[in-house]
């Protein structure tokens, strides 16, 4: 997606070989008409699977999120990440490490938004270690639902999630695949197609 490479080359910012800030327009501020264009793309892409919500992960997945099934006409949950006051009913919850936080956290969606008739495309901003995605797939796994695939809208492919998720047979459709940080340069790869298709 040539809109998203140029404003990652424009705007983003390499803190370390491992780590690309992107809090300009994505995951702080963020800007809407991006958010637009990605939603857009993520629709075009899974409009052939007959999915019937999207799922992400507070807080950063929420954008690209709710913009994807705004475009497919369909209904956005996000996992929390931290137990909340209303969320009081049955919960549907997976263990997620995070290797850059090095801490392991719950997540928890309410078992009454998904159910076996359900055909959940997962969608969220990075995909690192795919630890997130793997937690997502675990609680659509739990609720019996199925996966129509994982949406990323930069994934870092110097990190192992990619091929995790692809060796599992998981549709993943990057919006951006990094190469590289190295050196402070941003370099992307071509690989983007999906090797399921
Ligand atoms: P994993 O799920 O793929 O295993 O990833 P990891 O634990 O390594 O990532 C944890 C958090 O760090 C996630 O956000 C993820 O989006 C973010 N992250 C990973 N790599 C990068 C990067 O290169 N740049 C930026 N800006 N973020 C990165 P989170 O902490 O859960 O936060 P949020 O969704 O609430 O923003």
């Amino acid at each position: 997606m040539e809109l998203l490479k140029n404003k990652i080359r424009d705007d983003g910012i390499v803190l370390s070989e491992n780590v690309l800030k992107v809090d300009s327009f994505l995951n702080h501020q963020m800007d809407p008409e991006l958010m637009k264009e990605i939603g857009k793309e993520f629709a075009g892409r899974f409009r052939d699977e007959p999915v019937t919500k999207v799922l992400t992960i507070e807080s950063s997945g929420i954008g690209p999120g709710i913009m994807t099934a705004l475009y497919l006409g369909v209904p956005l949950i996000f996992a929390r990440k931290k137990k909340s006051l209303t969320l009081t009913e049955d919960l549907l919850t997976a263990p997620v490490y995070s290797f850059t936080k090095q801490e392991q956290y719950e997540i928890a969606v309410s078992a009454k938004f998904l159910d076996s008739d359900d055909h959940i495309l997962v969608i969220d901003d990075f995909l690192a270690n795919g630890q997130a995605a793997i937690g997502l797939i675990n609680v659509i796994k739990e609720a019996e639902a199925k996966l129509a695939g994982v949406g990323i809208v930069i994934e870092k492919g110097f990190q192992e999630g990619g091929s995790i998720l692809r060796e599992r047979g998981v549709r993943v459709e990057s919006l951006a695949i990094l190469e590289s940080l190295e050196n402070n340069q941003i370099v992307f790869s071509e690989k983007e197609v999906n090797i399921n298709e």
